[in-house]
């Protein structure tokens, strides 16, 4: 089981980092833009300054293969943990065949059905990415795709894994790990609200409130 994180706030990233839960992060041209600096500048600062990410998603964005490898070719000497990320187009999966058969990772982003799923595991995908908030905004279960790919790919053997994204709660992350996801992919506020309950929160208060009286009598 991975978490990674989906966002390209480098100081998020660092805080949850330290924690030691943190595998991998991912980042989309909307998560650059909102964090004002440039793609490069961010993918090179997580590479150095959190070591032991195994992935971190860059997003090439261009109309043909050719252009999306050009681009890829920024990113790919900055480490090893260096994921290229394209669409699930024509020109991405030609993009993602010929960078997976060169050891390059790649996540096969936008993925709303187990077709492009099984299309991205032919092309070498080592991630597909399902929009599980997406699906549910436009009124199909993200959760069931989730299910479905994971079935499509049980029994094709194929060995991309699931890198579920687009989630707006931590119900549905337990439920994408649970239902075949070996990856979840969220926003820094998920991952913080995952250890929280209300019920350990009253348990703690408890215990120290006895601890606090039992040290009194002893
Ligand atoms: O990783 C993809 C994710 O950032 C999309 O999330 O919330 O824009 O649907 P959202």
């Amino acid at each position: 089981m991975k978490i990674f994180l989906d966002t390209a706030d480098v100081s998020e990233i660092q805080k949850a980092y330290s924690t030691g839960l943190i595998d991998g992060v991912t980042t989309n041209p909307t998560l650059i833009l909102r964090s004002g600096d440039t793609l490069y500048n961010v993918a090179s600062r997580l590479l150095k300054e959190c070591p032991n990410l195994i992935s971190v998603s860059t997003e090439v964005v261009a109309e043909t293969a050719d252009e999306m490898i050009e681009q890829a070719k920024t990113y790919q000497p900055l480490g090893e943990a260096i994921t290229i990320k394209v669409p699930c187009t024509i020109e991405g999966l030609k993009a993602c065949k010929i960078l997976s058969d060169q050891g390059v990772k790649v996540n096969v982003t936008l993925i709303f059905s187990v077709a492009q799923a099984l299309l991205a595991a032919k092309a070498g995908a080592t991630y597909v990415s399902p929009f599980i908030g997406r699906c549910n905004d436009n009124s199909f279960s993200g959760i069931e795709l989730v299910r479905a790919i994971a079935n499509a790919y049980s029994v094709q053997m194929c060995t991309t894994e699931i890198l579920a994204a687009s989630l707006r709660d931590v119900h549905h992350v337990s439920r994408c790990y649970t239902y075949g996801a070996s990856t979840v992919t969220m926003p820094p506020s998920i991952f913080w609200k995952m250890y929280d309950h209300v019920l350990t929160r009253e348990g703690l208060d408890q215990f120290q409130k006895d601890w606090e009286s039992a040290t009194l009598l002893g």
